[in-house]
């Protein structure tokens, strides 16, 4: 790949189908910097439930924010997420419950925060040599990306890794909820009428269902070159 500072690459796709883990390592191969953007929708909504504000009362959750700063921070170890440090305060762990999934979701249809957080990922974009992940980052926030990537799978094959990845950090889990909470998410992120989820049109599609981290993270990188 020729190496300017033009270079952006977005991965989209729905929930649990393996952007992180793709997104980070396609980073790290070229030395890029990893924009988590469903971070800072999860810290959005974690800061609405903990001020008890209601995604109705519109007013509010814009004057929310007009006072808050995001900043994401590189992630602890090799294979973890992102850290996200809201006003100040690390809400890393936070931030990354099923709860605060769903309520990211909700709050993501509204036009005031996708205004606000898009404004913010084209300023960390503006640079370059960005590996942008979400749900519209090649549709919407970098139209201009050198390199556009789709991943989907099955519910099932994402709500069963999701639960492995609980499983792994100790937690019980109840599949067929998570698989239900999958299919509600999917549905809520790609019927909204701002930035739904959806392909772009010059994405290229990768179905993950039946394939390893290492074997996606193959193919991309041999587009890429
Ligand atoms: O990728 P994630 O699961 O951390 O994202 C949480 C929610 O944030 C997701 O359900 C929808 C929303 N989101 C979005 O609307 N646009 C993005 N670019 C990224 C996330």
């Amino acid at each position: 790949m020729a190496d300017t500072a033009a270079q952006i690459i977005t991965i989209d796709g729905p929930a649990g189908v393996g952007k992180s883990t793709i997104s980070r390592k396609v980073a790290a191969r070229y030395g890029f910097t990893y924009l988590d953007t469903g971070a800072m929708y999860r810290a959005v909504a974690w800061y609405l439930v903990k001020h008890g504000i209601r995604l109705d009362d519109i007013p509010a959750v814009e004057s929310v924010l007009d006072r808050i700063t995001i900043t994401l921070l590189p992630a602890e170890q090799e294979d973890g997420d992102v850290g996200v440090v809201l006003n100040g305060e690390d809400i890393s762990a936070q931030i990354r419950t099923p709860a605060i999934s769903m309520v990211a979701s909700t709050v993501s249809a509204l036009p005031a925060v996708r205004e606000k957080l898009t404004a913010m990922q084209r300023q960390i974009g503006a640079q370059g040599r960005v590996v942008a992940e979400g749900r519209d980052t090649g549709t919407v926030v970098f139209p201009q990306a050198s390199h556009k990537f789709y991943l989907d799978a099955t519910p099932e094959a994402r709500a069963g890794r999701r639960a492995q990845q609980l499983r792994e950090r100790g937690e019980t889990v109840d599949e067929a909820q998570l698989l239900e909470m999958t299919i509600a998410r999917d549905r809520q992120d790609s019927e909204r009428e701002v930035a739904p989820l959806k392909k772009a049109e010059d994405a290229v599609l990768i179905d993950t269902t039946r394939l390893d981290a290492d074997q996606v993270f193959e193919a991309i990188t041999k587009l890429i070159g």
